[in-house]
């Protein structure tokens, strides 16, 4: 079934399928960080990243409505996705200041925003995916005005629906980052992955942080927060 690498990315693997519009997405322990600067492993990574993502979407798809690359999870790390051409924009939705935004707008991390902000990202490695707006999107064409607007849409949904599902396992949702895919049939999905690698997790209790902050900044107990974030997950009937 698992046919010839179409891609290799710096988390994951995508294999052409003996369908053309169906792909295996193969999730990878390896760890990078600032734009590959920083490089390691993480054991165990791939296995929980592939199925904390499978477990998202499916609920996402029943619960939020919104459509998704998933068909089917096939291993522990291997999992059957539509085969989408990916809008390259990195969306990213925010609930508290963290990260780049804290550095850019010079607010300690934690502090609340009083309405959730979106972010986009031209999704180019070589320029360090640079910050655009909806006039860079529009005027460069990486899409139409009425799928971005389905975007926003659909962010904005994720997050509602995220944030509520966090909250009950004890979990503060800081912020994300989503990618858009067109299936061969032209529909807007959410495709790449929901994991620690691409959320802030904060404890809601301690403020611990179980992601890749972890990683990012050397704070020890990478697998551990990757373990507990995913047993969490499961526990969320
Ligand atoms: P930032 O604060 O570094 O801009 O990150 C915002 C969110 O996006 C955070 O949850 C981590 C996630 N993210 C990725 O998934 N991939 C990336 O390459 C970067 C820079 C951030
Ligand atoms: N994955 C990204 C990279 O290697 C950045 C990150 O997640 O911090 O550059």
């Amino acid at each position: 079934m698992k046919k010839e690498q179409l891609y290799e990315g710096k988390a994951k693997k995508v294999f052409a399928t003996d369908r053309a519009n169906e792909c295996i997405v193969s999730y990878k322990d390896d760890a990078t960080a600032f734009n590959g600067l920083k490089k390691g492993t993480i054991r165990g990574k791939g296995e929980i990243n592939n199925r904390m993502t499978n477990y998202l979407m499916q609920h996402l798809e029943k619960e939020a409505g919104i459509p998704t690359h998933l068909i089917s999870e096939l291993s522990p790390t291997d999992t059957l996705v539509k085969r989408v051409k990916i809008v390259p924009l990195e969306v990213i939705v925010r609930n508290v200041i963290a990260g780049s935004l804290s550095k850019r707008l010079g607010a300690p991390e934690g502090t609340e925003l009083k309405c959730p902000v979106l972010e986009f990202c031209y999704k180019d490695d070589e320029l360090g995916d640079p910050m655009v707006n909806d006039y860079h999107i529009l005027a460069m064409g990486w899409t139409d005005e009425a799928t971005l607007s389905k975007i926003k849409d659909y962010a904005f949904r994720t997050n509602e629906y995220l944030k509520k599902f966090f909250s009950e396992i004890g979990i503060d949702l800081i912020d994300f980052k989503l990618e858009f895919g067109i299936t061969a049939d032209g529909v807007l999905v959410l495709a790449d992955e929901i994991s620690p690698d691409t959320c802030r997790f904060w404890d809601s209790k301690t403020k611990e942080k179980l992601d890749k902050d972890r990683f990012r900044r050397d704070l020890g107990d990478v697998e551990g927060a990757y373990q507990e974030m995913i047993r969490r997950v499961f526990t969320h009937e």
